[in-house]
């Protein structure tokens, strides 16, 4: 007998504890995490192994571990209403991790593109770790049997690796008629703010590595910060436009605009409207006071959590605890399928 039930509807997703985060973690990510926790069945990991990638963060993951989930209890996810949890203290993702390492193809890990990123030029110094970081991930999710991943759409690759080994796992092992245990997780790629650019250049990712501090916003700005940074945005001679098919070659008018829609909760169209034949010094001012308004409140709750560390490291335990019940039924069944169970 199997242990694990496929639940109707499960999200899952991760943040890495990797320094500062910023808005577009919080847009692509963060706010959507919450949405969805009002009414569904949410598992969060703080990936603290992943983390461990990226060379120059090892030193720090704990602390940064602590921040990231002040960030996201600020922001509003409720650790009594969903799992939130650090990912090295539920042991079973690596182990599934390993299995799944047995599974997919050095091929399929070849054709990420982030890895090609940040490995650059010199890919056989690159670790292993950061190879096969996309399984890890596969393991993240399917360990919880989740059905729905919200993530920015630079992770739509990842989930795909993720969905080609659980098929992989299902059409080599699985002897049931189906061949349905695992059930294909999908990405749920929400918003306008599904890729939020730099601030200095509307063609790169506004990212945490990004050597420049003014390319991005970060949760722990303050008011003249942010202030600053988006009056210094990289901008055009051009107005505001009426229609969107006009930002086309507007990279950096068209990531602010998304940018707005994102903290107003309103669509780009509407935006549009307001703005359209104006310049963008107005527009700015107002969007400084909209994410200030918003983040505002978050950065001082942040504050007042990492204050008080002894809580996080409690809600992360609770949590991990939580998630080691669904954890070791589904690894447990992953065992017995395959093979390798000598529980019964
Ligand atoms: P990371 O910080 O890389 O662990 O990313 C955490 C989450 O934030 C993931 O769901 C990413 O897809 C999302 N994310 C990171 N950077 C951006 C960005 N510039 N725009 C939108 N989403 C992002
Ligand atoms: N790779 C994701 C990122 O960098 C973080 C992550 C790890 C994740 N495991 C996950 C996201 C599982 C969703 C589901 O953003």
């Amino acid at each position: 007998m199997l242990k694990s039930k496929q639940p109707s509807k499960r999200i899952f997703s991760g943040i890495q504890p990797t320094g500062n985060l910023h808005i577009g973690n919080y847009l692509g990510a963060i706010k959507n995490w919450i949405k969805l926790q009002k009414e569904d069945n949410c598992i969060y990991s703080i990936v603290d192994l992943h983390a461990m990638t990226v060379p120059n963060n090892l030193l720090d993951i704990k602390n940064s571990t602590l921040e990231v989930a002040a960030a996201v209890i600020a922001s509003g996810i409720d650790p009594k209403k969903s799992i939130l949890f650090n990912q090295s203290n539920v042991p079973q993702h690596t182990e599934l991790a390993w299995i799944f390492n047995c599974i997919a193809r050095i091929g399929w890990l070849n054709r990420m593109t982030q890895f090609k990123e940040k490995a650059g030029k010199k890919k056989d110094n690159a670790t292993v770790g950061l190879f096969s970081y996309p399984v890890l991930m596969a393991a993240d999710i399917l360990l919880y049997k989740a059905t729905h991943v919200p993530v920015g759409e630079d992770q739509k690759q990842h989930l795909e690796l993720a969905r080609d080994i659980a098929s992989s796992f299902n059409s080599t092992f699985d002897k049931t008629l189906n061949k349905d245990f695992f059930q294909l997780p999908e990405p749920f790629i929400l918003g306008p703010a599904k890729r939020i650019m730099s601030l200095r250049d509307g063609r790169s990712k506004m990212s945490k590595s990004d050597i420049s501090d003014a390319s991005r916003i970060n949760l722990m700005d303050d008011k003249d910060q942010i202030f600053l940074k988006i009056k210094r945005a990289k901008t055009d001679q051009y107005p505001i436009p009426e229609n969107i098919d006009d930002l086309e070659n507007r990279p950096e008018a068209l990531n602010l605009i998304n940018i707005y829609a994102s903290f107003s909760n309103k669509s780009v169209n509407e935006i549009l409207l307001k703005f359209s034949g104006k310049g963008f010094s107005q527009f700015k001012e107002d969007l400084s006071d909209l994410i200030i308004n918003e983040i505002g409140p978050i950065t001082k709750e942040m504050n007042n959590l990492m204050n008080n560390k002894d809580e996080i490291v409690r809600i992360l335990i609770d949590g991990s605890n939580k998630a080691k019940e669904i954890a070791s039924e589904v690894l447990y069944d992953v065992k017995k399928i395959i093979g390798i169970n000598f529980k019964d």
